[in-house]
């Protein structure tokens, strides 16, 4: 006969035992782990409260939203040359901007330069971004709101198009399409495309005129050309209003001096009118004839 009042009055040694290779845990202890797990997740939902409530979470970024009287402009390739006098002035004319770069050209020395003259929330952000990678591209539209785009973002020498024509295309036609896609999805109606005259190749009649007509003879030039064709046949069933600049050889800077071009020096032997001025100025190269000249960024004006 089994002895019941002997079995319950036995010490409670152990805590947890094993039944037939089973672990078998003590109902007490059960109850003590469902109890902290119980607390952890109320602290855990506690925080999350607590930071949601938090102002800097509650309140949107003013990048995210249309503000009333504040036009936000993005504009692709800020860090560089053109896109870093453009934003300049747009800041100087109280617009809002987001520059997208992915710094392979560019530099940010120029878009700290930019911040630490408009240090205010709502002026500037910089987002490090490859226009290439259309996750990114669609992210960057969904997370702000744009008024505006100027895209200046691209890959832009002559030479080195001849080299690597495929980069080009990319880089250049692709990345456009990719921009205007998110444009119409998200509803953005203001498109400044920053083109060249390398897309008027080779003209039989100078000087060039609007109606001249755009035989480009280079893959940069070919790949502009083509980017504007998608531009002008999309413009044509939309309500976007576009822009398209075709400007040659820009040279010049703030007169401040506090941006100004400066070309990674593996590309100089690729070529630039203003890179080669100055060095024919230094004596680094024998002289050379300048046919054009164009002060962006009193065009801008
Ligand atoms: N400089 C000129 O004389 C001239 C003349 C005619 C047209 N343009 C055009 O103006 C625009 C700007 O030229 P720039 O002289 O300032 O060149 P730049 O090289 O100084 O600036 C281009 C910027 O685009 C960025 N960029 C390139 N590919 C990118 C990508 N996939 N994603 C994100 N950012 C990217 C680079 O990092 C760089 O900051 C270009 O579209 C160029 O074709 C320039």
């Amino acid at each position: 006969m089994l002895n019941f009042s002997r079995a319950r009055s036995q010490p409670r040694a152990a805590r947890s035992m094993s039944l037939g290779g089973m672990d078998y845990v003590d109902p007490k202890k059960k109850g003590n782990l469902l109890g902290k797990v119980f607390l952890v997740a109320a602290l855990t939902a506690l925080c999350i409260l607590v930071i949601k409530r938090s102002p800097s979470f509650t309140t949107p970024s003013p990048f995210s939203v249309h503000e009333p009287g504040v036009t936000h402009v993005l504009v692709t390739g800020g860090a560089g040359y053109i896109g870093s006098h453009a934003t300049l002035r747009l800041l100087k004319e109280s617009y809002r901007v987001t520059i997208v770069d992915n710094l392979s050209r560019g530099n940010l020395g120029a878009v700290r330069v930019l911040q630490s003259l408009f240090p205010q929330p709502g002026r500037l952000q910089f987002i490090h971004a490859d226009l290439g990678d259309a996750k990114s591209v669609d992210k960057i539209f969904s997370e702000n709101k744009f008024d505006a785009v100027m895209h200046f973002a691209a890959v832009a020498y002559v030479g080195e198009s001849t080299l690597y024509p495929l980069k080009y295309y990319h880089n250049i036609t692709s990345n456009t399409l990719l921009v205007l896609e998110s444009m119409a999805k998200y509803n953005v109606k203001t498109f400044i495309y920053s083109s060249t005259c390398a897309t008027y190749g080779e003209p039989e009649k100078m000087p060039i005129t609007e109606e001249t007509e755009q035989k480009p003879i280079n893959p940069y030039g070919k790949a502009k050309k083509m980017a504007e064709d998608i531009i002008l046949d999309f413009s044509k069933n939309s309500k976007m209003a576009v822009m398209i600049l075709r400007y040659f050889n820009v040279i010049g800077s703030d007169p401040e001096g506090r941006l100004g071009e400066a070309p990674r020096p593996e590309l100089r032997e690729h070529g630039r009118i203003s890179g080669a001025c100055f060095d024919a100025a230094r004596g680094i190269m024998p002289g050379l004839k300048v046919y054009q000249y164009f002060h962006f960024y009193f065009w801008l004006k």
